[in-house]
């Protein structure tokens, strides 16, 4: 078809994620979980969840997906919640139903939306700051302990009569580690204010590390404070993008994040997320792909990344490369050890002119991994580069070395 030679051409000078040199953007869980996601979208390409009388079908499959979520994240009885199209949508969610709840409350302290502020931990997804942007509220980023982990007493301190939302990460985007969300829920608790857990990244990949013996702190809803949950479904869902869940505690919080207005010249409208038509394809495939896996694929899939990830950072202690944090999951950061003048950019740079290709974090400045099973195939390869690009940055003098910028932004 000479329309797809064209597409494929178009593709020329797109990474070749396929070659399982990518750590960033894509999800590669095995060929077998694209084609199943791939079948699923184009089954229901055409169809629109914007219209559940239309199409139960839809509906039948969000609902199913959300009860599994719930499932998977303690959810009390009470819990609800939707498909969104990302990380992204399902953090403006959060941060709209936080908002429009504390409406009532900042009323009968006399108090305006004015000023009103969201205290999070410098490491969480700049999606909250767009979120904040959106609905008129102010962000108040706070800088994380000398774990990188979010400092719940400087955390507390911020917070004002003007606070509605405090945000903590499982894991993380820039270095993979959970933030200590008991201790962010007793100043949620304490203080009535939303808590939202960011699991994007976590949401369908910490249940099951934590069935393979991994240990992290609770961070679901098993902790009392935390009222909502994002958890992308096209990260390590492995689904096909498009894909986010947002889940809240009770349907009374859930209330308020959805959208009504009656004045249309076509009827009302009634929406539960942003979005106004919602892809079919989008939410038939991450059902299909959470079915074909189910917990057995999923904990074979957490398997092989943290089999990467312990040969992979066992490759960087021989080669004097520290770890940012503890990360016990599938992100990672890591760069020179403290006192080390390596330039980790230069380092970053001649791993992307061999193809490798990832992103970066700063200050402290490093080089961020986010693994897929699939990566485990090339363990060896990447720290053979590795080492070359770290011997080659060590023996050069002069700006290259010195001065290697950051990479420009790729997330
Ligand atoms: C922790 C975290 N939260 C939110 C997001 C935003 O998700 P999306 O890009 O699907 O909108 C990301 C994306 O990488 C993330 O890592």
């Amino acid at each position: 078809m000479a329309l797809r030679k064209r597409l494929e051409g178009l593709a020329e000078n797109d990474v070749d994620w396929r070659n399982k040199k990518s750590a960033v953007y894509v999800f590669h869980p095995g060929e077998d979980v694209l084609e199943v996601a791939k079948e699923a979208y184009a089954l229901y390409q055409s169809e629109n969840a914007l219209g559940p009388a239309a199409f139960p079908s839809l509906k039948r499959m969000e609902d199913e997906v959300i009860s599994m979520a719930l499932d998977l994240l303690n959810g009390p009885a009470t819990g609800t919640g939707n498909m969104t199209s990302g990380g992204t949508e399902s953090i403006i969610l959060a941060v709209k139903s936080c908002r429009d709840a504390a409406v009532a409350g900042f009323e009968e302290r006399g108090l305006t939306l004015h000023g009103a502020n969201l205290v999070l931990p410098r490491t969480a997804h700049l999606a909250f700051d767009k979120a904040a942007h959106y609905l008129g509220l102010e962000i108040r980023r706070i800088e994380v302990d000398a774990d990188f982990l979010a400092d719940a007493d400087a955390m507390r301190d911020a917070c004002d009569e003007r606070t509605i939302l405090l945000v903590g990460s499982a894991p993380c985007f820039p270095y993979g580690l959970v933030d200590p969300i008991p201790a962010l829920s007793e100043i949620a608790l304490d203080k009535n204010i939303w808590l939202h857990v960011d699991a994007c990244v976590g949401g369908y990949l910490n249940p099951f590390a934590e069935r393979e013996g991994v240990t992290l702190p609770p961070w679901d809803f098993r902790v009392e404070g935390v009222r909502t949950i994002s958890a992308d479904l096209h990260k390590y869902g492995y689904a096909a993008k498009g894909a986010s869940t947002i889940l809240h505690r009770t349907a009374e919080q859930h209330a308020f994040q959805g959208f009504q207005a009656d004045d249309w010249a076509a009827g009302s409208m009634s929406t539960p997320t942003v979005a106004g038509t919602r892809p079919g394809g989008a939410i038939a495939s991450a059902w299909a792909v959470i079915h074909y896996l189910g917990v057995d694929g999923y904990r074979e899939r957490i398997r092989r990344i943290l089999r990467a990830r312990e040969r992979i950072t066992a490759g960087f202690a021989e080669l004097g490369l520290a770890v940012h944090g503890e990360p016990r999951l599938a992100l990672l950061a890591f760069g020179a050890t403290k006192g080390d003048d390596l330039s980790i950019f230069r380092v970053w740079k001649v791993l992307h002119d061999r193809g490798w290709f990832s992103g970066i974090v700063q200050n402290p400045d490093g080089i961020h991994l986010m693994l897929s099973p699939s990566h485990e195939e090339v363990v060896d390869d990447y720290l053979s580069d590795l080492g070359d690009a770290v011997a080659i940055a060590r023996s050069e003098t002069g700006d290259a070395a010195t001065h290697a910028a950051a990479p420009t932004r790729y997330a």
